[in-house]
């Protein structure tokens, strides 16, 4: 019995792989190394202490998924592979419609054909739009999601949530993630991102390192405690705990269920900066630019269903986040490389 794990070479992958084999699982991983260098493969397996077999796989083709479903017998499948950059999403919708959607149908479809109906999915906060008000809750209407790549999430969301009225014995647990951040405290596993960032922290710490001269903060008048966006960071091992709580909970029900997985506590873009300062003794040079196209005042989880269903919360704090962010970026300068 085993655990199949699409996109496990990625960032949040690679940690979640960890976790279930410390957890007692076995698994097997799917990448087609769009977005994953092979390097990290001897890294997750020194961690999890324990071989582990990986497939050059695109879960679009029908033809790469098969030979994984009839050499192991996959009970669960845990969905990362995806495309996540929201701006290139703007210029080529219909190849992330093809990816991260025609990808998720193939999935299920051999799913289904070998008799696999447990899947967890990484669909995000992205999905809940400005309208809501913090914080956001999993029974609050969806809302005008602004791009390409959000509302890959949500039509996914909405077929897994189709299939599982269609086929009972299908279990889909859609974990909606706010902003995973960290890496596994040994340093040698991280986010690995191509070029320049785009995203808050791994910008931080190219700073940090001295490969970006001062961070932009995009906006100092939001209505926010001092004026900068407000976001719930989780560490990225306790969002990979989350989805071996999961695994767990789509093992014993049917059903679809939406699942936030945040802390419930946010922090502004400055808080950040001043944490990383305070965990790494680094100052952070910064400049207030204008806002950034698409952002929104804040982004902060309702935690409660996630610690209700799957018995799982949120265990690390910022600082921690901050050191581990860190000890990654100092170990690999370059990232994986190869
Ligand atoms: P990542 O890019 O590091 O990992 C995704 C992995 O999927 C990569 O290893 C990539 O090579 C692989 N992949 C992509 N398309 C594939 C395909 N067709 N077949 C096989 N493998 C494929 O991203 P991540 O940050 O680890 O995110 C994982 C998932 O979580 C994604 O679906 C992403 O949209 C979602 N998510 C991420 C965040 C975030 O901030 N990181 C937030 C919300 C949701
Ligand atoms: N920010 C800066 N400067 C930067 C980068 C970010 O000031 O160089 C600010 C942003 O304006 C925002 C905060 O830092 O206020 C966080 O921005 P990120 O880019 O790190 O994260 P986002 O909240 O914009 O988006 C992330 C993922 C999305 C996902 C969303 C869901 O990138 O894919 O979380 O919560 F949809």
């Amino acid at each position: 019995m085993a655990v199949l794990i699409t996109g496990g070479c990625g960032y949040i992958g690679s940690h979640t792989c960890v976790e279930m084999v410390k957890a007692g699982f076995d698994v097997v991983v799917a990448d087609n190394y769009h977005n994953a260098k092979s390097g990290v493969q001897q890294r997750i397996v020194a961690l999890a202490g324990k071989e582990i077999p990986f497939y050059t796989c695109d879960i679009r083709k029908e033809t790469d998924l098969i030979p994984i479903f009839e050499q192991h017998d996959i009970q669960a499948v845990v969905h990362f592979a995806g495309w996540k950059a929201v701006g290139e999403s703007t210029v080529l919708p219909l190849a992330y419609y093809d990816n991260n959607i025609s990808g998720t149908v193939t999935l299920c479809k051999v799913m289904q054909r070998f008799g696999c109906h447990r899947l967890v999915f990484s669909s995000s906060a992205t999905v809940y739009g400005e309208e809501n008000p913090a914080p956001l809750r999993e029974q609050m209407p969806v809302g005008k999601v602004a791009n390409p790549y959000a509302r890959t999430k949500l039509f996914n969301e909405q077929i897994l949530q189709d299939l599982c009225i269609a086929n009972e014995k299908f279990s889909a647990v859609i974990l909606r993630y706010f902003n995973p951040i960290g890496a596994h405290e040994s340093g040698t596993i991280g986010e690995d991102p191509n070029g320049i960032p785009n995203n808050l922290m791994p910008y931080i710490s190219q700073v940090a390192i001295g490969k970006l001269p001062y961070l932009q903060v995009f906006g100092d008048d939001y209505p926010t405690h001092d004026g900068t966006g407000i976001r719930d960071y989780i560490h990225v091992v306790d969002l990979a705990n989350g989805h071996v709580a999961a695994v767990k909970y789509a093992m014993a029900h049917c059903g679809a269920q939406i699942i936030n997985l945040g802390t419930g506590i946010g922090y502004s873009v400055l808080d950040v900066v001043t944490a990383f300062e305070k965990a790494t003794n680094i100052k952070i040079p910064y400049q207030v630019v204008p806002r950034r196209e698409g952002d929104v005042t804040i982004y902060l989880a309702d935690p409660t269903k996630a610690k209700e269903l799957l018995g799982w919360q949120a265990q690390y704090d910022l600082e921690t986040m901050c050191r581990d962010t860190w000890r990654w970026q100092q170990n690999n300068p370059n990232g994986y490389e190869e």
